[in-house]
């Protein structure tokens, strides 16, 4: 895998046609673990977009993969969003921290802005993006 580059193991969720409009499955809720976080590749409002999952005691949680210090992914290693302590999302690149609650930067070169959020809703142990998010809607 390239530093700048998407894991070879990220996972493309789309859905086509006239399905555009609906929410994206993404993973099962025991896909991800307290602690832990996920990568994927989905189609959003304005194209091909990489997000992720990170859950921790206090929910789950899906931004964009884009650092607001760049614009470029936050991971390196994939599905690894989170810093060594598993409290914080933390940028490969040059170390910013996020609050995984609201994608504040609260240490690095991006401190006082904000990864984008997106809606999700967990349905039947299933974890969804919402449609707000997604193409079409
Ligand atoms: S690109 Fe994320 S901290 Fe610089």
């Amino acid at each position: 895998m390239s530093p700048a580059g998407y894991p070879a193991a990220r996972k493309l969720v789309t859905l086509g046609g006239a399905l555009k409009l609906q929410q994206i499955k993404l993973c099962r809720l025991d896909e991800l673990p307290v602690g832990g976080s996920r990568g994927f590749d989905v189609e959003l409002t304005d194209g091909l977009a990489s997000i992720f999952l990170v859950r921790t005691r206090r929910g789950i949680f899906a931004y964009r993969n884009s650092c607001p210090h760049t614009g470029g992914p936050l991971d390196w290693v994939a599905d690894q969003f989170l810093n060594l302590t598993g409290d914080l999302i933390q940028c490969a690149t040059h170390g910013a921290l996020f609050r995984p609650d609201d994608g504040a930067c609260v240490s690095g070169p991006c401190a006082g802005r904000a990864l984008q959020a997106l809606p999700l809703q967990v349905i039947d142990a299933q974890i969804w993006l919402l449609p707000a998010a997604t193409a079409g809607s």
